[in-house]
């Protein structure tokens, strides 16, 4: 097998998961959670849409002055009013890209842009030279692809090419696409492109009918080489491909993917607690990875075997996605390191050791009063200090 290439995470949890109806974060908690992304080591975080709304920007140039590893990203129509903004927001970022899309599908080109296809063409080659004219970085969208014609996604997507677009994200916006159609899609489009090497192919999918995770790793086979995901497979309707689930299958199955991620996997169920808490969205029990079930054993034969050899039932380790091995229990004797490192495990990270230090002092008032400590105590006592300063 020829050596693993790399595969960027792009995680939209701040933008398509807040799209999510009923999840919408503030600007501080989109901060913490970029926080935990870059912790771990996810390549690009897009954090919002920045000419949605004033809140909207104030996140996307929050998260921009945050994050320094990641690349931060901002969504845009692909109109100059979109593309100005974005840019505008990003200006604090160290690295910072512009995602510009417009849609390609005979249905959404007819009723939603009622536009000719070739004037689809015009503007979405007018939009990546404008965004390049402001950024280094920007990628290009073909809005509902899984619905599009091949043909006309050849001619849009060598053209942006040419106009300076560095990534091509194919979307199955509404998840219709089936595993190893869409694949295929994504090889043709890569062999039929002229300039396709001068771009990488990303994918985009919805799991409206429970395939985005499957439509992923089958795009990654055939040459994708950016997934965009989020936490908790948060998102529009029934949410987009989960992180967790493409980062462990890809870890998993070293022997079967002809790729690899930078991502560290240990911060995994921390941001999963985090983006749960900040939304408000629970974690269903038996979901792959994050669920408090996903690594439980019930049965007396599977206990049996458990035992007597972990890889009888198990093909991950609990501790490698950052479930807590640690049963150790805070009260009024325990030290500051054990305090931040229980905080860290539920996805709290402070942002200095005065935020830290002020924390920990309320805590040791209430272990005065208090006999049983528990994560929800914990948790109101991080938010107050953080709240503080
Ligand atoms: O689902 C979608 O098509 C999107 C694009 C804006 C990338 O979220
Ligand atoms: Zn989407």
């Amino acid at each position: 097998m020829s050596e693993a290439q790399k595969l960027i995470i792009f995680d939209t949890t701040l933008r398509d998961g807040e799209q999510s109806p009923g999840a919408s974060m503030d600007r501080d908690e989109k901060v913490a959670i970029a926080r935990m992304l870059e912790r771990m080591r996810v390549d690009v975080i897009e954090a919002g849409f920045a000419i949605a709304s004033p809140g909207d920007f104030e996140s996307v140039q929050a998260v921009a002055t945050a994050v320094k590893d990641s690349t931060v990203c901002s969504l845009s129509r692909a109109l100059d009013k979109d593309i100005e903004r974005a840019a505008e927001a990003l200006k604090p970022a160290a690295r910072g890209r512009i995602h510009t899309f417009i849609a390609t599908s005979p249905i959404h080109m007819k009723f939603k842009l009622q536009m000719e296809p070739d004037k689809v063409i015009e503007q979405a080659v007018r939009a990546v030279k404008k965004a390049r004219s402001l950024i280094d970085d920007v990628e290009f969208s073909c809005e509902d692809a899984g619905r599009s014609e091949l043909d006309f996604l050849c001619r849009i997507i060598e053209q942006v090419i040419d106009a300076g677009a560095r990534t091509i994200n194919i979307p199955d916006t509404v998840g219709y696409a089936m595993p190893r159609q869409y694949g295929e899609t994504i090889r043709q489009l890569i062999e039929r492109i002229p300039n396709s090497d001068k771009a990488i192919f990303s994918v985009h999918c919805h799991n409206d009918l429970g395939l985005a995770v499957a439509n992923s790793l089958d795009a990654v086979m055939a040459g994708a080489r950016q997934v965009e995901c989020t936490i908790n497979g948060l998102g529009e309707r029934a949410g987009n491909a989960s992180l967790e689930e493409i980062v462990m299958a890809v870890r998993t199955r070293k022997d079967f993917f002809p790729v690899y991620t930078d991502i560290d996997t240990t911060h995994i169920v921390p941001t999963s607690k985090l983006v749960s808490r900040v939304t408000g969205f629970p974690v269903q029990p038996n979901k792959a990875i994050v669920g408090n079930n996903a690594f439980a054993h019930e049965s007396g034969i599977h206990q049996d075997g458990m035992l007597k050899n972990r890889e009888t039932y198990e093909i991950m380790r609990a501790e490698d996605v950052g479930w807590s091995t640690n049963r150790m229990v805070l009260g009024k004797h325990s030290g500051r390191n054990a305090f931040k490192s229980h905080l860290a495990e539920l996805g709290v990270l402070f942002a200095s050791e005065a935020e830290l230090n002020a924390a920990f002092a309320r805590f040791k008032e209430l272990a005065d009063k208090k006999h049983d400590i528990f994560d929800d105590d914990l948790l109101a006592i991080a938010k107050d200090s953080q709240q503080l300063h």
